[in-house]
């Protein structure tokens, strides 16, 4: 039997906002995604993942959902995402959708009702609306974005909402949002959709009747593990589809509970993207993946980057490499020049090892981090609801800078959020004109990948404490040196692809190469 498809397949995220802009009102939109899939295809990536595209208020950057079964006016229509997902398949790209079932947006028909409503309405249950307790919130949860976890209603309940205001928390233990979401699931899957990322997908189930105090709101609770078996039950009837969840969860027992087989096909893998540059706490990071995965038959997946935390090559560069929700380390110095060596030598370590790769658009551009945006600008909730002391998520989400030398790099009309001066030399234009540009060196990388690479698995090769080593199925074997010096490569016959220039068989520090 063929092996499914993405169990190996390099997956490139789509930030749909800052994409392309099809119609110049300087928010990318299905349109400038449509144009770009040409591009897409030249990369080499198996599927895209879009970022939600449903109508929202976008106080979320669209996690807060309207309506799960429309597409957001200034992305397009649900006829161009119908056309968007046959031209990708027409380029043997699939697409993955995410699927947002612990919050709405406080906009949703169902959350306008629940509060016209009013109290003891049956309406009110498909939330957490609950009476205060001596004039405050039900107890002291905090959202993760910051600030009280419950906003009070005029009649006076209180509602729940683990992120900004504008996302309550649907209630799971209701059963009209249980079959709410199978049916959005059913309605996606029918449209043709490959697969669906899930949303903060941890964190369905909570209580606040009894757990009156006190919450870590990523900590997983044993419910939620029917709710995906009744997904995959779904999703099981759409032959080849498949489901991924966005689940942190320091606890790997905990996180392969999700990936059992009657549950979830895979799930992001956290603690590679939070990784610092080190190659002992990389090489556990791997060994401990592959240990979680390997007996319960679940491929693991390879991140280094994502629309929520620091783009690798200011991460990279900094003195402390590691990345953390709590401190981005927003501002610490960065060594540009050395982020984007190790920026190229990590991409070569995650696409050669066993599993899927995710890459985040703007990744295979090098994009920096932007931290100059000025505060006005600023859209992240995280900058407001931490009272102005966490600059959030925006600098990773600039505008794509596609060709020319001055903003807005060809990328539609005026971005909505600034691109930087210099970013000429990072466009699609110039770097497709240098071979040893990043660009080129994903689009190699990928390629290389797709034929040998993918699933399976590794064995380590001995080199040294400062170098990860290994050999793959088909023979390729990859070695990064993550030590100060040099060091000599193993016998081989010759490279077939480097992260950096090699002194003929010595690897630089920061470099990676792929020997067969
Ligand atoms: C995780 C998403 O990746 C993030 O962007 C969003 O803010 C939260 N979930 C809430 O939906």
């Amino acid at each position: 039997m063929q092996e499914a498809w993405w169990r190996g397949a390099a997956i490139y995220q789509v930030y749909l906002r800052s994409f392309a802009d099809g119609n110049g009102d300087g928010l990318g939109d299905l349109a400038g995604l449509r144009g770009r899939l040409d591009y897409l295809s030249k990369l080499g990536i198996d599927a895209i993942w879009l970022n939600p595209w449903y109508p929202s208020p976008m106080s979320d950057g669209g996690y807060d959902v309207a309506d799960y079964r429309s597409i957001e006016p200034i992305f397009g229509t649900l006829a161009e995402a119908e056309k968007l997902i046959q031209e990708a398949h027409e380029r043997d790209i699939k697409i993955i959708i995410d699927v947002v079932p612990n919050h709405s947006s406080d906009q949703s028909a169902w959350f306008q009702e629940a509060l016209a409503a009013g109290p003891g309405s049956p309406m009110r249950e498909r939330f957490w609306f609950r009476s205060g307790h001596r004039e405050g919130p039900p107890n002291d949860w905090q959202s993760i974005f910051g600030g009280p976890a419950w906003t009070q209603v005029p009649d006076g309940e209180w509602y729940l909402h683990l992120f900004a205001p504008e996302q309550p928390d649907f209630n799971w233990n209701s059963p009209a949002v249980r079959e709410e979401f199978l049916d959005v699931l059913r309605f996606w899957l029918d449209r043709g959709v490959d697969g669906v990322r899930i949303d903060s997908a941890a964190v369905l189930i909570k209580d606040p009747d009894a757990e009156p105090d006190g919450l870590d709101p990523y900590t997983d609770r044993d419910g939620v593990h029917e709710i995906y078996r009744e997904w995959r039950r779904v999703s099981d009837t759409y032959p080849g589809r498949f489901l991924i969840g966005e689940v942190w969860l320091p606890d790997q027992e905990r996180f392969a509970r999700y990936l059992r087989p009657d549950e979830l096909h895979t799930a992001f893998n956290f603690d590679f993207l939070s990784c610092p540059w080190d190659p002992a706490a990389l090489r556990r990071v791997i060994d401990d993946t592959l240990a979680t995965h390997v007996p319960i038959g679940a491929p693991p997946t390879w991140v280094l980057s994502n629309h929520d935390v620091t783009r690798p090559v200011t991460r990279y560069g900094r003195p402390d490499t590691s990345f953390d929700h709590g401190d981005r380390k927003h501002g610490m110095t960065s060594d540009r020049e050395l982020g984007v060596r190790r920026a190229r030598a990590a991409a070569l370590l995650a696409m050669a090892l066993p599993g899927g790769v995710y890459v985040y658009q703007g990744e295979e551009l090098g994009l920096p981090e932007v931290e100059d945006i000025p505060d006005a600008l600023l859209q992240d909730p995280i900058w407001a609801r931490s009272g102005h002391t966490d600059r959030g998520r925006d600098g990773c989400r600039v505008p794509l800078p596609w060709s020319g030398d001055a903003p807005p790099y060809g990328y539609g009309g005026e971005p909505w959020l600034p691109q930087p001066a210099d970013w000429g030399p990072l466009t699609v234009e110039a770097q497709e004109a240098d071979p040893s540009s990043m660009l080129n060196l994903y689009r190699t990388a990928l390629r290389i990948r797709r034929e040998s690479l993918g699933d399976g698995t590794l064995t380590w090769l001995p080199l040294g404490e400062e170098v990860l080593a290994f050999t793959r199925d088909s023979g390729l074997t990859c070695v990064v040196n993550l030590g100060r010096e040099p060091v000599r490569l193993p016998e081989h016959q010759r490279i077939r692809l480097a992260s950096d220039e090699v002194d003929g068989d010595l690897l630089p520090a920061d470099t990676a190469v792929w020997l067969v």
